[in-house]
């Protein structure tokens, strides 16, 4: 895992942006990109469309984008899905087609196979290229709360309270708040071949250290990123407060060859 602390939200977004301008330039339009909702990586895609609307980045025809999960209940349409967030916080400015972009299915009456089916459709577009992910302040990584299995694959989970009380701002109020999602699971997740990780902001502190810090377990779902072999976390100085060795992670990146990229 690389732990690259940096001293601003800003700084979190323009390396994020170059992770995965890099990967759509590599794959030549192949790429297929893993996408988080949520605050954190909204300055991320910002910049990806600043970089996109002044003809800076590369072409994003042929991408293709899976979502890591949606909200089950909600209205078809409703703002505040996933589907409708990702579109209109950085698909839709980037020009990417709706019909390539691909979330798990909420409606009620195919529910049970959706999981099911959600996983055939990531391993029919040969596997996501770079997943950025997003970390809950109960350590939660996609809806993947804690208990989930390290092993989990796309299925049904029930929210805690603490992630209802954290989206309530999304919402009018936490009674608003889906109960139930569909969410990818970790061996899902486990399954892209770069990950991307994302934190900001003092709230991130405490789940940021036990994932990266502290042991492999259940009780830290993000701590199974301890297990894959190319994870890239960026944090703002915040966020990084509570790494033991943040200093030591500062120096690594600093001291790395340019010609290794992230
Ligand atoms: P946030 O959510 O980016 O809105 O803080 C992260 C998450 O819940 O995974």
């Amino acid at each position: 895992m690389e732990v690259v602390p940096l001293g601003s939200v800003d700084e979190v977004a323009a390396l994020g942006a170059d992770v995965i301008e890099s990967t759509v330039r590599a794959r030549s339009g192949a790429a297929v990109l893993g996408l988080a909702t949520g605050s954190t990586p909204l300055p991320t895609y910002r910049e990806l469309i600043r970089r996109h609307e002044a003809g800076l980045a590369p072409s994003y025809d042929g991408v293709r984008c899976f979502t890591l999960d949606e909200y089950v209940g909600l209205p078809p349409g409703h703002p505040e899905s996933y589907r409708a967030t990702i579109a209109r916080e950085l698909t839709d400015p980037l020009g990417i087609p709706a019909d390539r972009v691909q979330g798990p299915s909420p409606e009620l009456e195919g529910l049970p196979t959706a999981g099911e089916r959600y996983e055939e459709a990531l391993v029919a577009a040969g596997g996501v290229d770079v997943q950025v992910l997003g970390i809950g302040s109960d350590g939660h990584l996609a809806f993947n709360e804690p208990g989930s299995s390290l092993a989990s694959l796309t299925r049904l989970k029930t929210l805690t309270e603490e992630t209802r009380r954290d989206n309530a701002r999304f919402f009018g109020s936490i009674d608003e708040v889906p109960r139930h999602v569909l969410t990818q699971g970790l061996g899902t997740i486990l399954r892209a071949r770069h990950l991307l990780l994302l934190a900001t902001g003092a709230g991130k502190a405490a789940a940021l250290s036990a994932a990266v810090e502290g042991p492999v377990s259940a009780s830290c779902p993000a701590s199974v990123l301890q297990l894959h072999p190319h994870v890239t976390v960026l944090c703002d100085a915040t966020a990084a407060s509570g790494l033991a060795r943040r200093e030591h992670y500062r120096e690594v990146y600093d001291a790395k060859p340019s010609w290794q990229g992230l």
